[in-house]
């Protein structure tokens, strides 16, 4: 098995895709910038034998450092977010839309045989009827920039005539869970640490649909493209989680209260954030044979166990968060 480069590697996602790829006896380069400070996190991964490049794919010597012997790219890198793209829209073009369609390039230049582009369901934005799951086939109606960027990367990747590699696109349900590089700014997590500790949560467009995935099972999804035929993979959009794991945010705090009765919720009116979507998950399960092995309910009680036993020392600080 060939090297992997994986931008962004020492993100949420990043670590524990990392964790998946060693534990599958491949070598694996990281590309990133360790924005959010994981210079320890970077130095654990290096002890582990990972050839880390700490740099920033804007940059084309970074890119080409870390492109040396790579047989698959896995792009992670990303400004991530509708907020944090919101505020500085040029750095999200930059880092989003102009460094992947470089990289892009670069990556066939460097005889890379196999690009997996971390999307999102955000793609689908507010659907029509978000009672009936959509599947990859669907309408994209994406509501925020970041949304829009990764719809034009997906359709750049997936249009290059000819393919210079075998093109996948992943678009991953709203990722929760505990991990080495912890986030604190997704739904779930979000809801959960500010309940614990007692606060008040103000929850708006409670009635929104959204699906929800595993950090361990996205990073599951990402190997399981790569361990399969590249024929299976090979110009294809799968949604990366699980049909039945379609909530509303007032069934997360439904799940979350059967699990602790600290903090208060009240339900508030915005017009910000209108995504609403219900997402169908049987082509990867059908085309893999992949399935989530954790659920929202097992998901928080990771949380709060974690929460608990004092995992995280200040669970506020800003560093687990991708806006201040
Ligand atoms: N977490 C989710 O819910 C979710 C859902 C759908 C899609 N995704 C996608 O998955 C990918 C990973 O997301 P994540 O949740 O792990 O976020 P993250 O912020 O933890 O990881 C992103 C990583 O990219 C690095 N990075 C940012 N800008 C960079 C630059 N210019 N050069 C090099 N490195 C840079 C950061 O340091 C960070 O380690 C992103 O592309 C994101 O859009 C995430």
């Amino acid at each position: 098995m060939g090297r992997t480069l994986i931008t962004g590697g020492a993100g949420y996602i990043g670590i524990e895709l990392v964790d998946e790829l060693l534990q599958a006896g491949r070598e694996v380069t990281v590309l990133d910038r360790l924005l959010h400070g994981q210079t320890d996190r970077a130095d654990e991964l290096r002890e582990r034998g990972v050839t880390v490049v700490e740099g920033d794919i804007r940059d084309t010597v970074a890119r080409g450092h870390a492109l040396h012997g790579a047989e698959a790219v896995v792009h992670l890198a990303a400004i991530v977010g509708d907020p944090a793209c919101a505020r500085d829209p040029q750095l999200a073009q930059e880092v989003n839309v102009d460094a992947s369609f470089a990289l892009a390039a670069e990556a066939a230049d460097a005889g890379v045989e196999h690009f997996v582009m971390a999307s999102t369901c955000s793609n689908y934005g507010r659907m029509a009827d978000p009672t009936t799951p959509i599947d990859e086939t669907g309408v994209l109606a994406p509501v925020s920039l970041y949304a829009e960027q990764k719809v034009a990367i997906e359709q750049h990747l997936l249009g290059l005539d000819p393919a210079p590699f075998a093109v996948t696109c992943l678009r991953f349900a709203t990722v929760y869970g505990v991990a080495p590089r912890m986030r604190f700014d997704l739904t779930v997590n979000e809801f959960t640490r500010d309940l614990w500790a007692d606060r008040e949560l103000e929850v708006f467009g409670e009635q929104f649909w959204r699906p929800y995935v595993h950090v361990r099972d996205a990073a599951r999804g990402i190997a399981a493209v790569l361990g399969a035929p590249r024929e299976q993979v090979a110009g294809e959009v799968f949604n990366i989680g699980d049909t039945r794991e379609n909530y509303r945010k007032l069934d997360l705090v439904e799940e979350i209260r059967k699990q602790t009765d600290k903090g208060n919720v009240s339900y508030v009116q915005r017009t910000e954030d209108p995504r609403d979507y219900k997402v169908a998950f049987e082509k990867v399960h059908a085309t893999l044979g992949y399935e989530v092995t954790r659920t929202v309910p097992e998901g928080i009680a990771e949380l709060l166990r974690a929460l608990d036993e004092g995992f995280f020392p200040d669970a506020f600080e800003p560093r687990y968060r991708n806006t201040p």
